[in-house]
């Protein structure tokens, strides 16, 4: 008899973004003239910078001539973007990589939700609340949790971020093994600073335990002071992970490329406590498990790094800072506290109500979609964020509406 995976069983019925879409699409289909605008998940609404593009369409005519054509490529990716990564992204201050440290993937979800594969399923797992569901939703698939009760999967150790903290988790009072942060934060939008990040590694130093750092939103910071790496830290890259995107900086979540930091200085342990390379743990499962991402996607990403693909690409995160900045004094002006949205794409808002009750009458009254905030964690209870991907004219138009109800 083929039997299910009983981890399964304790996940809830769907996974957020499924769920929000369900409910949107019933009410487009009740509502068929409503205009809706889409500001609940993060995806991107304006195109890929005219370099990327530039750099896919040569890469594909290459595909097309028995002379430059090319089959399976490095699980791991190709060494050109692998080198442009290692230098212009971590080239400064401390934050210095190997390109040999880069593995290139097709989405930081994927990333982030494998990574745990590596680990025994009985360490102790660290996961802020609120928090991005994958990281969590993944260690309960890998059994890593008892059964979900009062708004809690047993057995996680949740890293409370309120506004008491600013919103950024603090170091807990016991030890864990697998540690998952994000900055800038989805769902919040904060940014860690240096002291909190320090603060983590030296917690990890001293368990001897693992942090995997989440950094999809790095290009949206634009205050120099602010960690751009966990690298920037002394000693992280013995105890680090770091993931990256260019989802969100690019435009490429329909066109699918990410990568993952993983020092060759950072050791994870077996069951007699003698170390083993993360990096070759984790080459190890993507040679087996992935086949890389396509040649003109890596050409494509490449470009990102030109001198005017580094413009393209600011530009756009400026136009959906600019957007951030609107939904920020928008909201603030109906009497909301808000934080977020100043080196992030994501507002994070106190409706001081009930989060859901609150996101259904902005879609049946405004055609106007968010992410209710309890879909993050029970610290998510009574917020909504907003999400600031989506053009100029939407979100003003989002925001006029929002202000009339
Ligand atoms: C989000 O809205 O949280 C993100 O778009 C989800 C993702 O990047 O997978």
């Amino acid at each position: 008899m083929i039997r299910v995976n009983r981890h399964f069983k304790k996940l809830q019925s769907s996974y957020l973004f499924y769920t929000i879409a369900k409910r949107v699409a019933a009410y487009q289909d009740a509502n068929p003239a409503a205009k809706i605008i889409r500001l609940g998940i993060g995806d991107v609404t304006q195109p890929l910078p005219p370099a990327c593009i530039d750099a896919f369409h040569n890469a594909i005519d290459e595909q097309g001539s028995p002379e430059t054509f090319r089959g399976y490529g490095p699980s791991e990716g190709y060494a050109f973007l692998r080198e442009v990564i290692a230098e212009k992204d971590f080239g400064y201050r401390e934050a210095n990589i190997d390109p040999d440290e880069v593995f290139i993937s097709d989405g930081s979800k994927c990333d982030c939700g494998n990574f745990q594969e590596l680990f025994a399923t009985d360490i102790a797992v660290a996961i802020p609340d609120p928090v991005y569901p994958v990281y969590l939703d993944t260690n309960v698939m890998a059994g890593r949790t008892g059964i979900f009760k009062d708004g809690h999967y047993q057995g996680i150790v949740y890293l409370p971020c309120t506004a008491d903290n600013r919103f950024l988790p603090s170091v807990p009072d016991q030890p864990v093994d697998l540690i998952y942060l994000c900055s800038p934060n989805n769902p919040t939008g904060t940014v860690m600073d240096k002291e909190s990040l320090e603060q983590w590694v030296s917690f990890a130093r001293n368990n001897q335990a693992l942090i995997l750092f989440d950094a999809a939103y790095v290009d949206f910071i634009r205050e120099d002071s602010l960690p751009h790496s966990i690298f920037e830290i002394e000693g992280a890259h013995e105890v680090a992970v770091e993931f990256r995107s260019f989802s969100k900086m690019a435009g490429f979540t329909g066109t699918r490329c990410a990568y993952t930091v993983v020092p060759k200085a950072c050791m994870a342990f077996d069951e007699n406590g003698d170390p083993i390379s993360v990096r070759d743990l984790w080459m190890r499962r993507q040679t087996t498990k992935f086949n890389g991402v396509s040649y003109p996607v890596q050409r494509s990403a490449e470009a990102a790094f030109s001198e005017d693909g580094r413009r393209q690409v600011r530009e756009l995160t400026d136009y959906y800072l600019e957007n951030a900045k609107i939904i920020r004094r928008a909201m603030t002006e109906c009497g909301f506290k808000v934080v977020g949205g100043e080196h992030s794409p994501y507002i994070w808002i106190n409706t001081g109500q009930d989060d859901w009750a609150f996101f259904d009458r902005l879609l049946q009254q405004a055609s106007v979609v968010t992410t209710p905030g309890s879909g993050f964690g029970n610290n998510g209870s009574g917020f909504i964020r907003v999400s600031a991907f989506n053009s100029r004219e939407n979100v003003i138009d989002a925001m006029a509406r929002i202000a009339q109800l």
